[in-house]
């Protein structure tokens, strides 16, 4: 019989549906990921695996799982699969696209808006009872409107958040490996070499996934090109970003504050230096968390699971 892990506690109607394809075996916490150990047990004799972006996908796991037919990764992104050695081993990788770009863009926005006026300073402000009156210039932040906004990463979500910046009267700028002639006509967005990017937005935000090409790629060099003023978001992967030179660009004022939803090592470390600085709004890799949004994705891992174990092709291969 075939054997489905599950490495995330998911709603049981999720369960029920996995269970008339094949035998389960989940991990019963939301908040904890599957210890390595205890996934490298339970993967021996899976057909396929149901994982989040806190399994990695590597040698040790494919050597591991000789039945392994697909891994079903509950995330766009897939950087935590090693795709050649997939291919090379004929299991099918996929991925969740679509569901939940309007979401994710939507949390972009949301903390671009909440640096940009800065809503996290004041709002602890309020609860430390720190508030004596109103104040002329009391958490002054910066306008949007009028703004140039450079984009780095035109893929869907780097679209959708275009579409929204279309209403707020912005300038848009973006970088990709590859123009997008049809968001250019739409929206009005100019494509530019990255560092125009760099030396001409107001805003930049990052919605690039983790590759060679984009890995620190906002690194020192990058934040000394970027306007003092300028604020920087990030809602891609963590390691598209070299966080002590952030830190330090924070901290010196070659840019002025960041919004991050997405870090190099998850969940953050206490001592990092990022989380001393006022300018700084770090929420925990939430892009894509609405509800419907969350059970569209695992809707789909469930939906990509059937059709591989029932021998059809998934609906969202990566490979
Ligand atoms: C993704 O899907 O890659 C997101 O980062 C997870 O929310």
């Amino acid at each position: 019989m075939d054997k489905i892990v599950v490495t995330r506690k998911i709603p049981q109607p999720f369960v029920e549906q996995l269970e008339t394809i094949a035998h389960v075996e989940m991990w019963d916490e939301s908040l904890v990921p599957m210890p390595r150990v205890q996934f490298l047990e339970a993967i021996k004799d899976a057909t396929a695996c149901f994982i989040t972006l806190s399994e990695k996908i590597d040698q040790e796991v494919i050597a591991a799982s000789p039945n392994l037919k697909i891994v079903a990764n509950m995330a766009v992104g897939f950087d935590n699969i090693d795709i050649d050695l997939v291919n090379k081993k004929g299991i099918i990788a996929t991925n969740t696209p679509s569901v939940l770009t309007e979401t994710t863009a939507e949390l972009g926005f949301t903390l671009m808006l909440a640096v940009a006026r800065r809503i996290v300073e004041a709002e602890k402000y309020v609860q430390n009872g720190q508030w004596q009156s109103w104040g002329p210039y009391l958490f002054a932040g910066k306008d949007l409107s009028n703004a140039n906004v450079g984009i780095y990463g035109m893929g869907e979500i780097g679209k959708a958040f275009a579409r929204r910046l279309k209403g707020f009267n912005t300038n848009i700028m973006y970088h990709n490996r590859s123009r997008h002639e049809d968001t250019e006509k739409a929206l009005g967005a100019l494509y530019v070499p990255f560092d125009t990017l760099l030396e001409q937005s107001d805003f930049i935000i990052c919605t690039a996934p983790l590759t060679e090409d984009t890995k620190n790629k906002f690194n020192e060099s990058a934040f000394k090109k970027m306007k003092n003023d300028a604020i920087f978001i990030n809602i891609g992967r963590g390691a598209v970003v070299d966080e002590q030179a952030l830190a330090t660009a924070l901290e010196t004022g070659e840019i002025a504050a960041c919004g991050l939803d997405v870090l190099r090592e998850e969940p953050i470390n206490m001592n990092h230096p990022l989380l001393a600085l006022d300018n700084v709004v770090i929420v925990p890799h939430i892009g894509s968390a609405s509800v419907i949004t969350r059970n569209r994705m695992i809707q789909l891992c469930v939906d990509n699971i059937r059709c591989v174990l029932n021998n059809q092709p998934p609906k969202t291969p990566i490979n």
